[in-house]
């Protein structure tokens, strides 16, 4: 141990041990020691490896914490220094912020007393004792046993005032000696009422700002705001453990708005291509995802060598099996092992999870990644989780634009979300770090060998009435494993399931609005963008007739899969019933958007896609949004109807998307216009072509003679 030399102002030389007790090495002492390293302040940790016999602590207990002092205590008064000052604090739900210096210079500040406790607002363990507190008209009445500090002859007195168990509750045992008037006072015994040392959290929520971003102070701090202190030791004693775990976000200089996330790097591992650890990679697909092909990729494609993976496939969605199952065919044999749970074997959720934990933890396996489905991730980011350091982490992942998110900050009492303050600063990166949460979900590393100690034998997926992941989190935060949650990269983000209506066809495609990252990645022209380069000279193949690639291949394949699955085709005469007037000048073989659920969707690619295109080529004509009345897939074959006679369209302008490909999926076929004698024949699938209406491009549909031809019309601003 080590021992501090301080000099007062009254040039009295004092010498201070620090002491602690821990059993067991956890989160919660580790970041203690953290706090305390980063004061400079040396901590002598009692009882380390034995066995914690001071019972639950959710209950009366902890007198064993007093049996470990009395003998580290009766060890030290041998060595003679009466004038030793002694500071004991809990260990597993305390941080030191500030140094022992300032600590001891606090102390002696208080006047004619030689032991000074950390008070707090409730009496507990035996509120009955409330009334024979000697004042009880101040900020924090009551003792509190989680932190201490005083001269070591005082002290010594107090420890062995009487025998204690270590199921006693030492809470109990010191208040009973401080409300013993004659003790109190012969060994000067005093609270610290204002917490101008010692901030329990319990109760004081309210009277507790964490402060940062002040121009004088690099390093955030707690105030009490109440009795105008700024505590050198804070302590979430009894239920106000997640508020110090947020806090410790914070304190202790981990974060700093100028200094940034001190903790992202105190703890991070190089990872060596020689060494890697082994992972298993436990993936969920509970329930219907939109863009699952797109997900399975990424899986396939995640920055680590599949011989140091594990793989266990989880679906629980029939209708993804047969893509599930194609996937696991032809990738399983490339990783370490690979093992499937199928929508037949009817096995929960809970159990499937419990079941990827258990077989890591039984196996030799490093680290546990769990993936749902709804989660897309960067490839990189399970070697920067891996490389964190931290235990249990996982990666930011927000739904595009919304505050949803894979963590809580905060849960209520009856363990649901609760918003944290800095909760949507997190997701929006305003500010950057790896944050202490009480929940995440959807995508997270866990180390093993934290799951294979005792101490967390009771982490399980499976409780009554609660979600697996709930129940996880809960079983985690009762044990005092902490969850990180990282955003000081962009990991991702979650795809948002919803509207996902697996009962249409191609689905994916009507998730333009609730995943547009994917939509757009999966249908848009693979060319769009290149529309707007500055140099870009735009196809004109007919005078006024422009031509721009906009949809996808596989955009057009899965739209016509939707109209011939849909399969009403209008019957090509002049009757039309679907439309207002009931009558159609230039009928044609088609279907219209409302048909089949998708002209908003429709509508908003003229909005967002097409004209953006417009307004480049027929520039100084704005109409935004675009109207359209009638969007139409239309089907010339020879057998049906083969061509369509000239006509002018009612339109501003129209658009006309070729769905398939002349000369492969069809002969003939094109379009012609009459005014200037120019035909396009050789359309290009995903490429629309953009004509004026109305009055100028007159025009005709060519005959199709072999096979089918589709196209998309819009009738732009009637
Ligand atoms: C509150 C007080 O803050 C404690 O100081 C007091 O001992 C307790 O009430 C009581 O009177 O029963 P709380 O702070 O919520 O309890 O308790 P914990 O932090 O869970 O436990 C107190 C300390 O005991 C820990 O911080 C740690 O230093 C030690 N401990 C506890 C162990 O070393 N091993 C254990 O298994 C449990």
């Amino acid at each position: 141990t080590y021992t501090y030399i301080i000099f007062n102002s009254s040039r009295k030389i004092n010498d201070v041990q620090v002491l602690t007790v821990a059993t067991d090495e956890n989160h919660g002492l580790e970041r203690f020691l953290r706090s305390a390293k980063v004061y400079g302040i040396d901590v002598e940790v009692l009882g380390k490896g034995t066995k914690w016999t001071g019972g639950d602590m959710n209950l009366p207990g902890g007198g064993q914490k007093i049996n470990l002092l009395k003998e580290k205590l009766t060890e030290l008064s041998k060595s003679g220094k009466k004038e030793k000052i002694i500071l004991f604090t809990d260990s597993y739900d305390v941080l030191f912020l500030a140094s022992i210096d300032d600590i001891l210079k606090k102390f002696q500040s208080f006047p004619d007393t030689r032991v000074l406790f950390a008070a707090e607002q409730f009496c507990w363990p035996d509120t009955k004792l409330a009334s024979q507190y000697p004042n009880i008209e101040v900020a924090n009445p009551y003792l509190n046993s989680g932190g201490f500090i005083g001269y070591l002859p005082e002290i010594l007195e107090i420890v062995n005032y009487k025998p204690v168990s270590d199921k006693d509750d030492d809470q109990l045992y010191y208040t009973k000696i401080y409300l013993d008037k004659n003790l109190r006072e012969s060994l000067k015994i005093k609270l610290d009422h204002n917490s101008a040392i010692f901030q329990n959290l319990n109760g004081a929520l309210s009277d507790v700002q964490l402060k940062s971003n002040t121009s004088t102070e690099i390093w955030p701090y707690i105030e009490n705001v109440v009795t105008k202190q700024r505590p050198l030791i804070v302590h979430g004693n009894g239920p106000s453990k997640l508020t110090l775990n947020h806090f410790g976000n914070y304190l202790a200089k981990a974060w700093s708005s100028t200094e940034g996330c001190a903790m992202c790097n105190e703890k991070r591992i190089e990872l060596k291509d020689d060494k890697l650890p082994t992972v298993m990679m436990a993936v969920f697909i509970e329930q219907a995802t939109p863009f699952l092909e797109e997900f399975l990729d990424q899986v396939l494609t995640t920055d680590y060598p599949k011989d140091k993976i594990h793989l266990l496939l989880r679906n629980n969605v029939e209708y993804h099996e047969t893509e599930v199952d194609d996937f696991f065919q032809a990738h399983a044999k490339e990783y370490a092992t690979a093992k499937r749970i199928k929508p037949s074997d009817f096995i929960s959720e809970s159990e499937a999870r419990n079941i990827a934990k258990d077989r890591c933890i039984n196996s030799a396996c490093d680290y546990l990644f769990s993936i749902d489905s709804l989660s897309r991730l960067e490839a990189n980011t399970l070697r920067h989780l891996l490389s964190s350091g931290y235990d249990v982490i996982a990666p930011l992942l927000v739904r595009p634009g919304l505050a949803w998110s894979n963590f809580w900050g905060a849960v209520n009492s009856a363990g649901f979300y609760a918003r944290s303050s800095d909760y949507m600063d997190i997701v929006y990166q305003n500010i950057k770090g790896v944050w202490n949460v009480p929940f995440i979900t959807n995508c997270y590393l866990a180390k093993m060998s934290l799951f294979r100690l005792p101490a967390t034998k009771t982490v399980t997926y499976t409780r009554e009435g609660i979600d697996p992941d709930m129940a996880f989190c809960a079983s985690l935060r009762e044990v005092g494993v902490y969850m990180y949650v990282s955003n000081e990269l962009d990991f991702g983000h979650l795809v948002n399931p919803e509207t996902y209506d697996i009962s249409r066809t191609n689905p994916d495609m009507y998730q333009l609005f609730d995943n547009k990252m994917e939509w757009t990645t999966r249908y848009l022209h693979e060319e769009y963008h290149l529309n707007f380069d500055e140099e870009r000279k735009h196809l004109m193949p007919c005078p006024d007739v422009y031509w721009f690639p906009l949809m996808s291949k596989r955009f057009c394949s899965e739209w016509i899969e939707i109209m011939e699955a849909f399969g009403q085709w209008s019957d090509g005469s002049n009757n039309d019933k679907r439309l207002e007037s009931g009558y159609e000048a230039v009928p044609t073989r088609d279907i219209h958007m409302n048909q089949v659920g998708l002209e908003r969707h429709w509508l908003h690619i003229l909005k967002e896609y097409v004209r953006p295109l417009q307004e480049m080529v027929f520039t100084g004509y704005y109409h935004n949004p675009p109207v359209s009345v009638m969007n139409f897939v239309v089907r010339y074959r020879p057998d049906e109807q083969p061509s369509l006679r000239p006509h002018h369209d009612s339109s501003t302008y129209t658009i006309n998307l070729a769905l398939n490909t002349p000369n492969v999926d069809f002969e003939g076929g094109g379009c012609r216009f009459i005014r200037y004698n120019c035909s396009v024949r050789d359309t290009k699938l995903g490429w629309l072509l953009m004509h004026p209406g109305r009055l100028t491009h007159y025009h005709e549909g060519l005959l199709v003679t072999k096979g089918t031809r589709y196209i998309m019309i819009s009738f732009v601003d009637p």
